[in-house]
């Protein structure tokens, strides 16, 4: 592994993204090297459940990593929304075992995609959330869309989606976005105090909680698939050109609704 760190603690897997001077933004060695790690926690009979979370005091993770954009078309946008949502966020939300996101600053994009895609979350008092892809004349890509409608609600999830705005973590508290917010310090025993109760159960009876939990949002699946499509024609816009380019400018971005 490259751009991860796994640690045990007992049966629990700690999987780290380790990229603090880009925020842990997502790439694609740290998407590769995540459908890896999820694989471990299905197939490795030691583990029991698992815990991600970000290095550094700062972000979880912050997103997508930009500067990958530059090189992609609408094929190109689609394949890569594809690839993160349906070959690895989706193992992870139906991992049979316990997968919980402990996020300890920015998780913003796929940051709180990925944070959404775990079972629950648990957060420390600097967390902030967001889903900022408009900024970028984008939308989100890897379930975004839906998971935090699932989560929020349709009205909290709108807002959100069209400002990309920031919630804190208290916000996120009342949301019902996270579980709980704790001092940063505290973030990884209250994650791991989780886990480990959780370890004490039947396996195959967490195992059914999980299957029977997701099966309440098994029926509509077309709304991942609209997401995937309207994330790849967007990166055939002007607009989606000139977002990525401003970010790594660091200027404001001039859409032009082309
Ligand atoms: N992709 C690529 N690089 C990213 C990144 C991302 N999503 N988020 C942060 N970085 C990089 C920055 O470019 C910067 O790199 P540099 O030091 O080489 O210039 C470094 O991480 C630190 O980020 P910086 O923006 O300087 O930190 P900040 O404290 O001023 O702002 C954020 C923090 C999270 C508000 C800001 O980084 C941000 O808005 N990130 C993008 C969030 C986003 O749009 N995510 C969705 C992507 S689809």
């Amino acid at each position: 592994m490259k751009l991860l760190s796994l640690s045990f603690h007992n049966h629990t897997l700690i999987i780290t993204i380790n990229r603090p001077d880009k925020l842990n933004a997502l790439n694609k060695t740290v998407i590769e090297e995540l459908s890896v790690a999820i694989d471990d926690v299905y197939n490795n009979a030691e583990i029991k459940s698992a815990v991600i979370t970000g290095s550094g005091a700062k972000a979880f993770v912050a997103g997508a990593d930009i500067s990958e954009f530059a090189a992609l078309d609408a094929k190109g946008g689609k394949a890569m929304a594809e690839k993160g949502q349906m070959q690895v966020f989706n193992k992870i939300e139906h991992c049979p075992k316990p997968v919980i996101a402990a996020v300890n600053g920015f998780a913003l994009g796929g940051g709180c995609e990925l944070a959404m895609a775990c079972h629950f979350r648990v957060a420390s008092d600097n967390a902030k959330f967001g889903q900022p892809e408009v900024n970028l004349g984008l939308i989100p890509g890897y379930g975004g869309t839906q998971r935090l409608t699932q989560l929020i609600g349709k009205g909290r999830a709108m807002e959100l989606l069209m400002t990309g705005s920031m919630i804190d973590a208290p916000a996120a508290l009342q949301y019902g976005l996270v579980n709980y917010v704790v001092p940063q310090e505290e973030l990884m025993n209250k994650a791991l105090s989780v886990t480990e109760l959780i370890n004490t159960k039947a396996p195959l009876a967490i195992a059914g909680c999980i299957k029977a939990v997701n099966a309440v949002f098994e029926e509509n699946k077309n709304g991942y698939e609209t997401e995937i499509n309207i994330f790849g024609e967007l990166f055939d816009t002007a607009d989606a050109k000139e977002g990525a380019a401003a970010f790594l400018e660091k200027r404001q971005p001039v859409f032009k609704g082309l």
